[in-house]
């Protein structure tokens, strides 16, 4: 451990090493052959405690002094639905198998249930009931009690432990101090103080040669919601969240980074193909589209400037879907009708899950097809070159399918990103088509039932019943017991259910 300007530097691996194994991977992946990924952190501070940081995390102490925000804010509150992606699309369970997303992955609803769903979802398992599976790196896009645990117990102290650590001090969903310096002076007199408080965030503009507090304002409007819409990856044994922009925000420039490290999310159950999973890149495709080169940020289409019962201009809180204030939102810059520019979107939305759905299929294949040729006695040396291509289908893929705006965000950049990635899972697929060939399989692999989700789980062997049975005891013992913890540290209102 040394002590570096104040930064206490923990989370380096073998220094030494890093830029030689960096060099060996790089030269490996070149001849796109034997390319095994080994994971060599890169170099990376880790903030000791910070107690000048005030943050206020409690979302309802804001109530009586900003009405008008909070109400807008709490009306988040109104996207209920919550879609279950992996019943909607069972190829997901294929394509997520061996990893928690195969499980139970669903779509987002409103940023006031963050909390509540990622105490839900299977993926965080049941903490005091079969085990803790996640580290505490699952709590970091939640709510502002991250920003506010990262200051107090410095970012060694935050992210080590199990995700149950958090269980009674993560309780308040996405707000206020999310993105606002809510003790400053210029919040006190009503004006937005927009600030990013989660030290990642801040190192990850770095990287793109930005730094959040001189910034203009339009980008630090879109800055703070790059706190949680982008592609991250939990870095070194300290699980610490980390944005992979080195070599920029693109699909093929991550993909770039991820192989020169050699980091992998998981082994592909079936394929043993070394995988990378996609978060949500919304803020890295915004930038690449057509608004975002034009400087219209995410707040003028998800949080316009409306007019308040009192005449007064205000910051819409309810962040949804823009078309349900296309007067505030698309109205403000473009002539045509809501409708017009609704089928636009639709019918783009429209083509790109075709495209999205292909390269699925494609990728389906591939794994099973990978399976197929270890079981007839394929080599790891005969197989490294097709399950490199896999990895990078499937990313190009998740890159594309994660970010959920993004076929209006950047059609163009999702289905160009969409048409490489089938190129890549044609290329796996050829390869694998030969080594089947040569080991005596010349007939089509088949692919088990999986037009449903029940049949894809059991096909991947996910006890699904199993893992509710355990969620449901977990949400009816554990739970209760963090809320009450929380109320009485003052987190959270002492009437809230
Ligand atoms: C996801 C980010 C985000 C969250 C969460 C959020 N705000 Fe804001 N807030 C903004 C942005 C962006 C603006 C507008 C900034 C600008 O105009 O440049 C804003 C503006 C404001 C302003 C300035 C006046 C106005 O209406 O424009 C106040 C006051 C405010 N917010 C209060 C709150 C309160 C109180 C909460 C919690 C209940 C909250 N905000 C939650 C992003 C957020
Ligand atoms: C602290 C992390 C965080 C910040 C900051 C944040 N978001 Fe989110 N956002 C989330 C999470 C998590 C969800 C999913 C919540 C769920 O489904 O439980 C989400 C959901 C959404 C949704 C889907 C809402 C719906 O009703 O379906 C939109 C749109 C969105 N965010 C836009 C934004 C914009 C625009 C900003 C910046 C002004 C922003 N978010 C800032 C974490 C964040
Ligand atoms: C030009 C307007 C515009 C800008 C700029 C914009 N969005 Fe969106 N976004 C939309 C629209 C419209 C939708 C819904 C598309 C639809 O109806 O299919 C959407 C959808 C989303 C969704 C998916 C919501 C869901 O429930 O699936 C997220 C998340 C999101 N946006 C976040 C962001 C973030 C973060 C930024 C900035 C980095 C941003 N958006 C910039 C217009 C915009
Ligand atoms: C703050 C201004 C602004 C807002 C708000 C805005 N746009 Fe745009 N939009 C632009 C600009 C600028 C362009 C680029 C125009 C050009 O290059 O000719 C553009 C281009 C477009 C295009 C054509 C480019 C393409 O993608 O092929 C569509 C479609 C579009 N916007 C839809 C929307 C929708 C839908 C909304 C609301 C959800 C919206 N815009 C909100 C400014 C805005």
């Amino acid at each position: 451990m040394s002590i570096v300007s104040g930064v206490i530097i923990v989370n380096i691996v073998r220094k030494s090493l890093v830029a030689a194994s960096a060099v060996l991977s790089l030269a490996l992946i070149s001849q796109n052959a034997l390319a095994e990924f080994k994971y060599t952190p890169i170099e990376q501070e880790v903030k000791a405690p910070n107690p000048e940081l005030k943050i206020e995390s409690a979302n309802h102490k804001f109530a009586d002094k900003y009405p008008k925000q909070f109400k807008t804010w709490a009306d988040t509150s109104k996207s209920t639905a919550l879609d279950s992606v992996n019943e909607e699309d069972p190829r997901t369970v294929v394509l997520w198998a061996g990893y928690a997303f195969a499980k139970d992955y669903k779509k987002p609803r409103g940023h006031f249930y963050a909390v509540t769903d990622v105490r839900n979802i299977l993926r965080t398992g049941a903490p005091g009931v079969t085990g803790d599976a996640q580290p505490m790196a699952c709590w970091t896009c939640k709510g502002p009690d991250v920003a506010r645990l990262i200051a107090e117990w410095g970012e060694e102290g935050y992210f080590s432990g199990k995700w149950s650590k958090g269980g009674a001090e993560v309780v308040n969903s996405i707000g206020c101090a999310d993105c606002h310096d809510t003790t400053s002076q210029d919040f006190a007199e009503g004006k937005p103080a927009l600030r990013v408080a989660r030290p990642h965030v801040l190192r990850a503009f770095n990287k793109l040669d930005k730094e959040f507090d001189t910034m203009d304002r339009t980008d630090q409007r879109a800055g703070v919601c790059a706190n949680c819409h982008v592609e991250y990856y939990f870095a070194g044994d300290l699980k610490q969240v980390t944005f992979p922009w080195e070599k920029g925000v693109t699909a093929d420039a991550i993909e770039a980074h991820y192989d020169e490290i050699g980091f992998t999310d998981w082994t592909h159950k079936l394929s043993k193909a070394q995988m990378l999973k996609a978060q949500h890149p919304d803020y890295e495709t915004w930038s690449l589209g057509i608004h975002g080169k034009n400087g219209v940020t995410c707040i003028d289409c998800h949080m316009p400037k409306v007019k308040g019962a009192d005449g007064k201009v205000f910051t819409d809180h309810k962040i949804g879907n823009p078309f349900d204030a296309f007067e505030s939102t698309c109205a403000n810059c473009h002539d045509q009708s809501k409708e017009k520019l609704q089928d636009i979107v639709k019918t783009r939305k429209k083509e790109i899950k075709d495209v999205m759905l292909r390269l699925e299929d494609q990728l389906v294949h591939a794994h099973f097809e990978a399976k197929a040729a270890w079981d007839a006695g394929a080599t790891k040396e005969e197989m490294e070159p097709a399950l490199v291509d896999i990895r990078h289908a499937q990313w190009r893929w998740d890159y594309s399918a994660a970010g959920h705006g993004g076929h209006m965000h950047a059609p163009d950049v999702v289905l160009h990103v969409l048409g490489t990635g089938l190129d890549k899972a044609a290329d796996a697929r050829t390869k694998l088509a030969r080594i089947l060939a040569k080991h005596g399989v010349t007939e089509a692999v088949k692919i088990p039932d999986i037009s449903t989700a029940e049949a894809a789980w059991k096909a991947v062997g996910i006890d699904i019943e199993a893992e509710r049975k355990a969620k449901d005891e977990f949400l009816r013992t554990v739970v209760p017991q963090w809320d009450k913890e929380a109320k009485e540290k003052g987190l959270l209102p002492k009437d809230e259910k």
